[in-house]
């Protein structure tokens, strides 16, 4: 398409908003990433990505200096630059209650609102409450200058960390949800980029265009069948372990079935991160705010069965190391236990709200020495939990440990030599978290090997 492209403004450069801004950049847009922390700016700004995720510190260094891609602490130069305002902030779990807090939300478009001096479009794209978008667009009325016509919009985003470039240049779908008929040519120009490489690809993006309040809805819902998937095959780990049965053969074989599908399916330690376990709750909190709370009541549910994991893992480790149950759960003293990962799922270094690092401060409390290793998440995991024995490699982490638990599925922990590990543990008892070893390889090579979900095997 000939038309001229317009400006792009990432406000918060967080995973979402980094992302994004580099992304944009590649695909050809001038752009601007935006954050009120000048550390995280000054380290963009210097060619280092400040979380991990594949890929994206090469984009951002080919685009720094292809000069398409900028930072920027100033509210100002953002709103002189752009046509196109994307708000990219956080929206966490607030501190005393379930619902997400909007105050990064608020704080970005009443700051930015003011310095606009022509017509603008302010898209939203983080995750927010039914209704947010509604608000915003009452926040520019009353902060931005008087007949410039500012308009808002919400586009919904569906990366995964760890895919998230991929997710972000090639989306199986895009969201619009927009009021005027200018809005919806700004959203569909702001993307033309991603449009154009899927023709040059011979793919397609669908797109759904819709209403405000369906478009904030999509995200949420989307994330809210994602974690019901999980804790349903999680609650069907709980009944193969009644039963006897094999959650993992399980999965596969109702997953052939089309109408159910195969992803999102793997039964294990269940789901955590930034987004899912908050945005379910959030959810649920903003449904009973509408008087729909009894619509939800199941994702309360979902949550409950994804904790119950986790005390599952305690509960197979007291049982490997022959250990009573006490009043306050079992007593792990004495026992040097390996937490094989850290992160809330590999080839991340995020740890917020992770099933391995929650699981492995349970086992410390309940009295175990507890070496923790993650490829990534070491840096992070030491910061969230500093009483945990932090250590540099696998093979530091299992050396002289009563027993291993893989809770997170790293490649250098599913591809882990049994044999090897073996010779340097103080005994041979293995948890496996996340369903990612081969049960048959680790007992042949003399391992007590525990599964989620699956007929135990000596
Ligand atoms: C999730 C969604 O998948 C994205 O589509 C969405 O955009 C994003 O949240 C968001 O709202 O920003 P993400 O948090 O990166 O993405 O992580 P997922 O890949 O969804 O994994 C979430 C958790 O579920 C992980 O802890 C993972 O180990 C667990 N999981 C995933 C399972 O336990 N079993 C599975 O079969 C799949």
């Amino acid at each position: 398409s000939g038309a001229p492209r317009p400006r792009l403004t990432f406000l918060g450069t967080g995973y979402l908003g980094a992302t994004y801004a580099i992304c944009f950049a590649e695909l050809g847009y001038e752009v601007i990433g935006f954050d009120v922390d000048e550390a995280k700016i000054a380290k963009l700004a210097g060619g280092e990505v400040p979380f991990h995720e594949p890929g994206l510190n090469e984009l951002l260094r080919k685009n720094l200096a292809s000069r398409r891609l900028r930072f920027s602490t100033s509210y100002e130069e953002v709103a002189e630059f752009g046509d196109v305002h994307f708000v990219c902030v956080g929206t966490p779990q607030r501190a005393n209650g379930m619902g997400a807090d909007l105050c990064y939300v608020e704080a970005a478009v009443s700051e930015l609102a003011p310095h606009l001096t022509r017509k603008a479009l302010i898209v939203g794209k983080s995750t927010v409450p039914v209704g947010t978008a509604e608000w915003v667009e009452e926040l520019v009325e009353k902060h931005a200058p008087a007949g410039l016509g500012v308009e808002v919009a919400w586009a919904p985003e569906f990366l995964q960390e760890g895919f998230a470039v991929e997710d972000v240049l090639r989306p199986n779908r895009i969201v619009f949800g927009a009021k005027s008929e200018w809005a919806t040519g700004m959203l569909y120009a702001a993307h033309d980029g991603i449009f154009d490489l899927a023709v040059t690809e011979d793919r397609e993006v669908p797109v759904v265009v819709t209403d405000f309040a369906t478009a904030e809805l999509v995200k949420v819902a989307a994330n809210a069948f994602l974690a019901t998937k999980i804790s349903f095959i999680n609650a069907m780990a709980e009944v193969c372990e009644a039963a006897g049965a094999d959650v993992t053969q399980l999965s596969r074989a109702i997953g052939y079935d089309p109408r159910i599908g195969n992803r999102f399916l793997q039964a294990g330690l269940g789901f955590g991160g930034g987004c899912l376990p908050k945005d379910i709750r959030a959810f649920q909190a903003r449904a009973q705010e509408l008087g729909a709370g009894e619509a939800l009541r199941f994702l309360h549910e979902v949550d409950l069965i994804n904790q119950r994991r986790r005390q599952r893992v305690v509960q197979l480790a007291a049982e490997l190391l022959g250990r009573k149950q006490g009043p306050a759960g079992p007593d792990l003293s004495k026992a040097r236990i390996a937490v094989l990962g850290a992160t809330f799922k590999p080839n991340s270094d995020d740890i917020r709200d992770a099933p391995s690092l929650a699981v492995a401060g349970m086992l410390a409390r309940a009295g175990a020495d507890v070496h923790v290793y993650d490829p990534q998440g070491m840096e992070n995991a030491r910061r969230a939990l500093s009483d945990l024995t932090y250590e540099t490699s696998m093979d530091d982490a299992v050396r002289g440990a009563d027993l291993v638990c893989v809770l997170t599925e790293w490649a250098d922990f599913r591809n882990a030599d049994p044999v090897a590990l073996g010779e340097i543990v103080g005994a041979r008892r293995v948890i496996d978290g996340r369903n990612c070893l081969d049960p048959a390889l680790w007992t042949s090579a003399g391992w007590q090997y525990r599964g989620m979900g699956r007929p135990r095997v000596e």
